[in-house]
């Protein structure tokens, strides 16, 4: 087999066999395709396109590239969660805890944020003392005794798409459907779960822009899950602005608590209903999404889904107080308001921008080797639809360097657009699919 002849293949539209996506992604893994033929194979799959069959065949010749994890020894209906990637999102520390307290199991490998999105890992880092680096042990018996765990990756999972997103990222060649789909699925596949819930982001400030291309990607996603064995759903959420008001690790913790608490509302919380009610329904735990949505709300009304917040961060030796007493989280030294220069509703916040505010007072990181400062980043005031007065504060920076803060100051009000007209609230769920 030459790899000249796929790319030629799929160039001229043709289908690539079982066979053929073996080979290719066994030797591209294995350093014997060079790059220059996989990015050619890229875009003609960019150009081209896949079916369900070579998609499906795709994401598990990727999965086969590594390690996959073995979740049969915990007892129960096994849950993963992801998120196509956004700004100000802290639904997995809301999320997990919530479904843990009505009895599925979560055992979730984490990743570090990158660029202007945060990771779970980092924001649950802001935790005194937690342990992201648990042994496999410890994560299998964390989950067995609580419930949950969550950890920062250990196995080697799908080196093939760790290869192949970074050479995606250089070539052009990450706007493809059958491409997301088999990188995404064959993370999440490797990881062992029943049921795969997706947060699949729309709008400005994610990669998919449009409501359609997000479907489309959602239907996807979805498709191959099932093809895969998986009970699978997907959210598609509003990503023209930030999730919720916090961005940066220790201020979307709190956040989150404030949420899992009861004392927050809003989007942030309908996110983590939606997606709890697809879990909970798949896992076969409830009949129906009210019946769902009554088992969440009452993990919150009780304190159970705090209390497993607590169980989770003391298991994995961090200061459980701190949950209680969010005082005991990193806290910026310094706090600036930004000022609005005008009255008028706010028609848009460039989440992307908002996200690099956050970066650039220290709240992320350039490169994967970075360290980052916990405590940095911004909450905000105002959303899309809100009326602001002149002199009102659209935001508060929270920053460790003044220098920095004042020009977060700067480029955080530059996030804003004002409408003298008003501006109906977005839709926040855009779809669920099943
Ligand atoms: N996220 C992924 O993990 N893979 C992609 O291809 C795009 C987003």
């Amino acid at each position: 087999m030459l790899m000249t002849d796929l790319i030629a293949k799929k160039r001229d539209g043709g289908e690539l066999s079982t066979e053929e996506i073996n080979y290719m992604i066994k030797n591209y893994t294995h350093g014997l395709i060079p790059d220059y033929q996989m990015s050619a194979m890229c875009m003609a799959i960019v150009l081209q396109g896949m079916n369900d069959r070579e998609t499906l065949d795709m994401t598990i010749a990727m999965v086969h590239s590594g390690e996959t994890l073995d979740l049969s020894p915990i007892s129960g209906v096994k849950a993963d969660k992801h998120s196509t990637g956004g700004v100000g999102d802290k639904t997995s520390l809301i999320l997990c805890p919530m479904v843990a307290a009505c009895g599925v199991k979560i055992a979730k490998m984490s990743g570090r944020g990158l660029g202007h999105t945060g990771g779970t890992i980092d924001k649950l880092e802001s935790f005194p003392g937690f342990v992201t680096g648990i042994s496999e042990e410890e994560f299998y018996a964390n989950v067995n005794r609580y419930g949950i765990a969550i950890a920062g990756q250990t196995a080697d999972l799908v080196p093939a798409d760790k290869k192949l997103y970074a050479l995606r990222d250089v070539t052009g060649t990450v706007p493809s459907i059958p491409l997301i789909v088999s990188s995404i699925m064959s993370k999440k596949l490797a990881a062992g779960a029943d049921v795969i819930v997706l947060d699949v982001k729309c709008g400005s400030g994610a990669f998919m822009k449009t409501s359609e291309q997000a479907h489309e990607l959602a239907r996807g996603l979805t498709r191959v899950g099932r093809l895969a064995g998986k009970r699978c759903a997907a959210v598609i959420t509003d990503m023209d602005q930030p999730l919720g008001c916090a961005v940066g690790n220790a201020l979307e913790v709190k956040e989150a608590i404030s949420v899992l608490k009861g004392e927050t509302k809003g989007e942030l919380l309908e996110l983590c209903l939606a997606l709890g009610a697809c879990i909970l329904t798949e896992a076969g735990l409830a009949a129906d999404d009210r019946a769902a949505r009554e088992m969440l709300q009452t993990a919150i009304d009780n304190g159970s889904a705090l209390k497993k917040l607590a169980d989770l961060v003391s298991a994995q030796h961090g200061d459980s107080r701190a949950v209680y007493d969010t005082s005991l989280l990193p806290e910026a030294r310094l706090k600036l308001e930004v000022p609005c220069e005008k009255s008028g509703y706010v028609s848009r916040i460039q989440a992307e921008q908002v996200g690099l505010v956050s970066m650039h007072l220290g709240g992320g990181r350039a490169t994967k080797d970075s360290g980052i400062d916990l405590a940095v980043g911004a909450v905000l005031h105002k959303k899309v639809g809100d009326y602001v007065h002149a002199g009102e504060s659209l935001a508060t920076v929270h920053a460790n360097d003044a220098a920095k803060g004042r020009e977060a100051v700067h480029l955080l009000r530059g996030c804003y657009t004002l409408s003298d007209e008003a501006i109906d609230r977005p839709l926040f769920i855009k779809g669920i699919v099943r």
